[in-house]
């Protein structure tokens, strides 16, 4: 079976060793992989990682020591030529054309919907992998990367506590997750910030400078806000601004972490799980399975339906926010 492997928008901490688990599965198993590198775009362009011997045949020692490489070394993009009907119909025939049998898609909401695009358009088979640091797909209670992203952020606030303990200040830390903000809420929760501002928790600013006033109150001197970049308020420079203007009683900063959360080294539980999922996929492809994603959920391997893991965004889960709630008191 030849698969191709790809890696698709934002990357993520955990794509490489990821990329070295379906090389080493299917090297084992008798079966070949080509890198596609720059995700869709790179179907389009025809544009291959050179593999061994002058091929693009991904060998066993062309993935040697990724396991803790950061980014991706097929390269990434957000290809918009993919997007159209007619680069689909395209990409189907390049694939073809080199004579692929499969292709394991790494990324996030836009790779699998592209992913389902191409499953129309192509008689090959597809099973996608979650590959995002925002944590925001169904079929996979963790996405290879989130850990990673959380560890940094947790790392950054942790630096930010202490000047805001010097100065008595209250900090507005945002970090990525467009739609979901379960980054910002595992950020809160490891790193004892008071407040988290979620998409999925909508609190009104007259409420939030109430609470604000509460807490110095207390006797606290410094306050952390972590802010998901989906927040509806806007992000950390917009609420920073607004509960200044609704009479925050804590002077204060904003700094956004963006793409620093995107890069480093994975942590083991990120590798632990690019291993598994990589696996995995090469072997369901053998086994014939199409249109699929490849997740982990309550410890168990699965495979979802491309549909349903696109369909919508996860949700944080209620318990955390309680416990945030509960922590942060
Ligand atoms: O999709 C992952 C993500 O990290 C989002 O959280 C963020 O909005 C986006 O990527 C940023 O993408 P870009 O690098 O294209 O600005």
């Amino acid at each position: 079976m030849r698969i191709g492997v790809l890696c698709s928008g934002g990357d993520a901490p955990g794509m490489n060793p990821c990329l070295r688990s379906i090389v080493r599965t299917a090297c084992t198993l008798g079966d070949e992989v080509y890198g596609v590198q720059h995700g869709y775009e790179g179907i389009l362009n025809e544009e291959f990682y050179p593999g061994e011997n002058g091929t693009p045949v991904m060998g066993l020692r062309s993935v040697s020591g990724l396991s803790k490489i950061g980014g991706t070394i097929l390269h990434s993009s957000r290809s918009k030529r993919f997007q159209t009907p007619e680069g689909v119909k395209q990409a189907a025939k390049i694939l073809k054309k080199y004579g692929f049998d499969a292709l394991i898609p790494i990324g996030g909401n836009g790779t699998l919907s592209g992913a389902i695009d191409l499953c129309k358009e192509w008689d090959g088979q597809i099973v996608g992998l979650p590959g995002t640091i925002d944590n925001d797909l169904t079929g996979s209670d963790f996405t290879i990367g989130f850990a990673t992203a959380v560890d940094t952020a947790v790392e950054c606030v942790d630096k930010l506590r202490d000047t805001a303990g010097s100065h008595d200040l209250m900090f507005f830390v945002e970090v990525m997750g467009r739609h979901c903000g379960d980054i910002a809420l595992a950020t809160a929760i490891a790193s004892g910030a008071e407040i988290a501002f979620i998409p999925e928790a909508e609190e009104p600013i007259d409420r939030i400078v109430k609470k604000l006033t509460k807490i110095k109150a207390t006797g606290k001197k410094s306050v952390l806000a972590i802010v998901a970049e989906g927040d509806e308020h806007g992000g950390a420079f917009a609420i920073q601004k607004m509960l200044k203007d609704a009479g925050n009683p804590f002077d204060s900063r904003a700094v956004v972490l963006g793409h620093v959360l995107r890069g480093g080294s994975p942590v083991a539980a990120d590798r632990i799980l690019a291993a598994e999922l990589g696996n995995y996929a090469v072997s369901a492809l053998i086994q014939g399975e199409n249109g699929k994603m490849a997740g982990k959920i309550g410890g168990e391997l699965t495979l979802t339906p491309l549909e349903e893991c696109v369909k919508e965004h996860r949700r944080v889960s209620g318990d955390m926010l309680r416990l945030l709630q509960i922590v942060a008191s």
